[in-house]
């Protein structure tokens, strides 16, 4: 069946059953709305066709037993309720009624209540365990405080934040919020209500300074504690700085937070000359949205390829002709020496005209309020894979940990989104108790242009890529090899491979 066909189906009228292969999807209509019909055995499924994070086809996706997986950035969803089960999609797609007569399958009245209710801590007994803590307002922390509540949690959840700002979508700041095309209102992961409504204390603006594990409490900027039964690290990362002359120039910035996205929008006047110091993601991606908004970029980076040591050197030559189409120029092998007001030097004497130099050199995880509590620290918070620090009760998520990962044998910390939201929502069960432990294979996505590559698993050598498929054409798969295992596989426009190739790591199989 077509999916121009699937899309006209009209599911209200119903199907036949024999239309609905067992482990099948189709996607049709009942009346304004899409929706996913999938059968696993005697049972079918009716669910919203589009997912709840940015609207990604999930009829498109994979069908992992009664949950579906979104092909853009494989949020995982209940068949059966329609909870987002697994991050980057926080909310509950909707879910229809079904009924089977005569041979047919037919697509009845929505279910008012999908996912699971979060007034349900609202009517539990609070008690044991006590106040729950976490210090971060970004990925981990916010997933963590939300998936409490989920949880039925009835005690007291605070979030305590440096940042002036809610809850946002950091992704989106070097992305369609920088380029202008992402509207101010896509920014929050919530709307401010929502915390309040949830009893969810959010402390902006507030830094915490101490632990102090044996007495429970957290000393905050200023002089005040506060107690805590469990407390969750989730302080994230910050910007590496240049350390040349004029690094500390105004137009000299660069990129994590949403005050930091406002500045460079402020800056990026049509016209302006921007020079990007180094070829990351960040840097590539700013790039990108600074020339949807026709500003000058150059881009100057040590490096042979753009993203070479993460993606190897085939898509490392792909994303640098995608920049260069998009009219980017680029200064590879080459650092920079100096920072003027108007200009940039580099090492070998050019001078490039600069109104802007963003520095996207990498980011360094904050780990002084771990380092100072006396926590287990090597290259990040250790944590087991309950994601527990070595002390009992404090646990860390997000850029800062390093957790043992079950499918490579290695410890890993890594700086992605979907892995942050996922240690949080990992990490706040486990603050319940649950003994739960954290599995996720790493997946993350970059946006450039048009275009995203989605990588999953965790390759940080590897002695052979193995192609399919061709990048120019956007459509390419590339497995990262070591040993003859497969340790990652980036894709270009092949989400359902990448589904696949996560489940196939997720179960210990060769993807
Ligand atoms: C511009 C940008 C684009 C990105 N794009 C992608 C992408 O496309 N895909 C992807 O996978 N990843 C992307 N990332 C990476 C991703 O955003 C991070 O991996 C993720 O945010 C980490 O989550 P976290 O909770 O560990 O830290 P964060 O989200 O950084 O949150 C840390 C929080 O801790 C607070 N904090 C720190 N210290 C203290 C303290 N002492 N007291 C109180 N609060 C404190 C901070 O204010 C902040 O609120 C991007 C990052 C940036 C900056
Ligand atoms: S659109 Fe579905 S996970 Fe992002």
């Amino acid at each position: 069946m077509t999916d121009e066909h699937q899309d006209h189906l009209d599911l209200a009228n119903g199907i036949p059953e024999a239309d609905l292969a067992d482990g099948a999807m189709l996607v049709g209509r009942v009346g304004e709305e899409t929706v996913l019909l999938a059968r696993r055995g005697q049972e079918i499924f009716a669910v919203g066709a589009s997912c709840t994070h940015y609207g990604g086809p999930l009829g498109e996706g994979l069908m992992v037993d009664d949950t579906v997986r979104c092909p853009w950035h494989h949020a995982c969803f209940s068949l059966r309720t329609g909870e987002a089960l697994a991050a980057p999609a926080l909310n509950a797609t909707s879910c229809w009624r079904v009924e089977r007569s005569g041979g047919r399958i037919v697509v009845r009245d929505k279910v008012s209540d999908v996912g699971r209710p979060m007034p349900a801590w609202k009517h539990a007994a609070g008690g044991p365990p006590g106040p729950m803590l976490i210090v971060g307002g970004g990925a981990a922390g916010y997933a963590a405080a939300e998936m409490l509540r989920r949880e039925g949690y009835g005690g007291a959840v605070t979030i305590i934040s440096t940042d002036d700002a809610p809850p946002y979508d950091r992704p989106n700041l070097s992305k369609d919020y920088l380029a202008g095309i992402a509207p101010e209102e896509w920014i929050p992961l919530r709307p401010v209500e929502f915390y309040a409504d949830n009893g969810i204390e959010l402390r902006l603006s507030t830094t915490a300074t101490a632990i102090d594990a044996s007495a429970r409490r957290l000393m905050l900027a200023g002089g005040e504690s506060v107690s805590f039964d469990k407390l969750l690290l989730a302080t994230g990362a910050e910007p590496i700085r240049l350390q040349v002359p004029g690094a500390q120039l105004a137009h000299v910035r660069t990129l994590r937070s949403l005050a930091d996205s406002r500045d460079l929008i402020a800056r990026a006047h049509k016209g302006s000359r921007a020079v990007v110091v180094g070829a990351s993601f960040i840097g590539l991606e700013v790039a990108a949205s600074l020339r949807h908004r026709d500003v000058e970029v150059h881009i100057v980076a040590p490096e042979a390829r753009p993203m070479e040591r993460v993606l190897g050197p085939v898509l490392g030559n792909f994303v640098r002709q995608l920049h260069e189409g998009n009219g980017v120029v680029f200064h590879l092998g080459r650092t920079l020496a100096a920072i003027d007001a108007d200009r940039v030097r580099l090492d070998d004497g050019t001078a490039i005209a600069a109104d802007l130099v963003l520095v996207g050199i990498g980011v360094r995880p904050r780990l002084e309020l771990a380092q100072q509590a006396g926590l287990a620290i090597d290259h990040g918070v250790l944590v087991n894979e309950y994601l527990e620090t070595s002390t009992p009760g404090i646990f860390a998520a997000g850029d800062i940990a390093r957790w043992p990962d079950p499918h490579t044998g290695e410890k890993l910390r890594i700086e992605h989104w979907v892995v942050a939201e996922r240690q949080g929502q990992t990490a706040a069960r486990n603050m319940l108790g649950r003994r739960e432990p954290y599995k996720a294979v790493p997946f993350f996505w970059s946006q450039h242009y048009d275009v995203s590559i989605d990588y999953v698993g965790h390759a940080a050598a590897w002695d052979a890529i193995v192609q399919d498929g061709d990048p120019g054409a956007h459509d390419v798969a590339l497995r990262f090899q070591k040993a003859g295992r497969v340790l990652a596989v980036a894709t270009i426009f092949r989400g359902r491979e990448s589904l696949l190739a996560e489940l196939a790591m997720e179960q210990d199989r060769q993807p």
